[in-house]
């Protein structure tokens, strides 16, 4: 048996999940809870998971779960995050872990005083061509530009109320919460810590930002761009430039089809073929290596503070029409 892990919530994300759970030999899927037995137990049969619990609590409670993977709202995570950790949970939370820092600090403060592992869950960063993107970027030269996207349109009938999660500024929806966060880890990954960021926005649902624009500048003059929606054509992209070159992909955050494309500046672009791989199994590898205290989990402490001050500088300058530095 591997790492015992419940699922906390009945999230439409956890049929991914489980999908990648079933390739990881680490990891077992043992419980699904929800606020309602009913829903939990449809779940628990169609994802062949062994047991159903009629509340959250119950989960937090039950001694043969190590771990939880919390696929609540956004604005549950942090709260359910703690409360797993106090009962002694290893926990692996959905991104965004917040969208400030302080609620972030408080949810590591208790990771670290339960001895426990906390990881935010942005699955693509574990994926082979996360990797291969860090081991190429010297063919770009000295990095001037990143440019990442990744939007989405909900169906036409849910927007303009809050029906999804992500139409809801009480639950902490909005484009940057649910797509844009995956532009600002990709920019960080490649970039670092943004000095400076602007934000522009959209508002639409129940008061949150259907559509975001960021810019972020990076120390050294290196410069980044996004836009995100969730009322907008399907499309992900990233774009890094240097002053030799650039890399494109075409599909950075899925990695369904994970190839590089080298563009040199002078001469024909150079495909880069990448392994394929379940970026949740990836994840959950990562995870499971953690709590068995073989390595500290790749995405900590330092980089969800990261990516809670850049999305909470967004937000600020988004509001104000200031740029927004520090
Ligand atoms: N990494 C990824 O690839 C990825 C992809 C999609 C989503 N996500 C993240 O995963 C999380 C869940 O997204 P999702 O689209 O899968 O969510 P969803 O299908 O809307 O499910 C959210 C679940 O939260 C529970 N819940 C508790 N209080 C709720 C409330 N007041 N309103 C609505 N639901 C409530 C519900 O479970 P019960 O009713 O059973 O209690 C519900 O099934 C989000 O944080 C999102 O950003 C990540």
């Amino acid at each position: 048996m591997g790492l015992r892990l419940g699922l906390l919530s009945t999230a439409r994300i956890n049929e991914q999940l489980v999908g990648g759970a079933r390739l990881v030999d680490e990891v077992d899927v043992v419980a699904v809870a929800s606020r309602d037995l009913s829903r939990a137990s449809e779940q628990a049969a169609a994802l062949g998971v062994e047991r159903a619990l009629g509340s959250y609590e119950e989960l937090l409670e039950d001694p043969d779960v190590d771990a939880v993977y919390i696929s609540l709202p956004n604005s549950m995570h942090v709260e359910w995050s703690i409360r797993a950790l106090e009962a002694g949970k290893h926990v692996l939370c959905e991104k965004p872990l917040a969208r400030s820092v302080e609620p972030v600090e408080r949810a590591f403060d208790a990771a670290s005083a339960a001895g426990r592992v906390l990881a935010e869950g942005f699955m693509w960063r574990h994926h082979p061509q996360a990797d291969r993107l860090v081991e190429l970027l010297p063919r770009v030269g000295e990095l001037r530009v990143v440019r990442a996207q990744f939007s989405f349109a909900l169906d036409a009938d849910t927007l303009g109320a809050a029906g999804n999660i992500r139409l809801s500024g009480e639950l902490e929806g909005g484009a940057l919460m649910d797509v844009g966060c995956y532009c600002v880890s990709a920019a960080r990954l490649v970039a670092g810590d943004p000095v400076a960021v602007t934000g522009q926005q959209v508002t639409g649902g129940a008061g949150v930002d259907v559509r975001f624009t960021g810019t972020l500048s990076f120390p050294g003059d290196v410069l980044g761009h996004f836009d995100c929606g969730v009322d907008t054509a399907d499309r992900s992209e990233l774009e890094v430039v240097g002053s030799e070159g650039a890399l494109l992909l075409s599909d950075p955050f899925h990695a369904a089809e994970p190839v590089i494309d080298v563009w040199p500046a002078d001469g024909s672009p150079e495909r880069v073929e990448v392994e394929r791989d379940n970026p949740y199994a990836c994840e959950l590898r990562d995870f499971a290596a953690a709590v068995a205290g073989e390595r500290t989990p790749r995405l900590g402490r330092e980089d969800a503070m990261g990516q809670a001050r850049t999305i909470a500088a967004l937000y600020e300058s988004a509001a104000s029409g200031a740029r927004v530095t520090g």
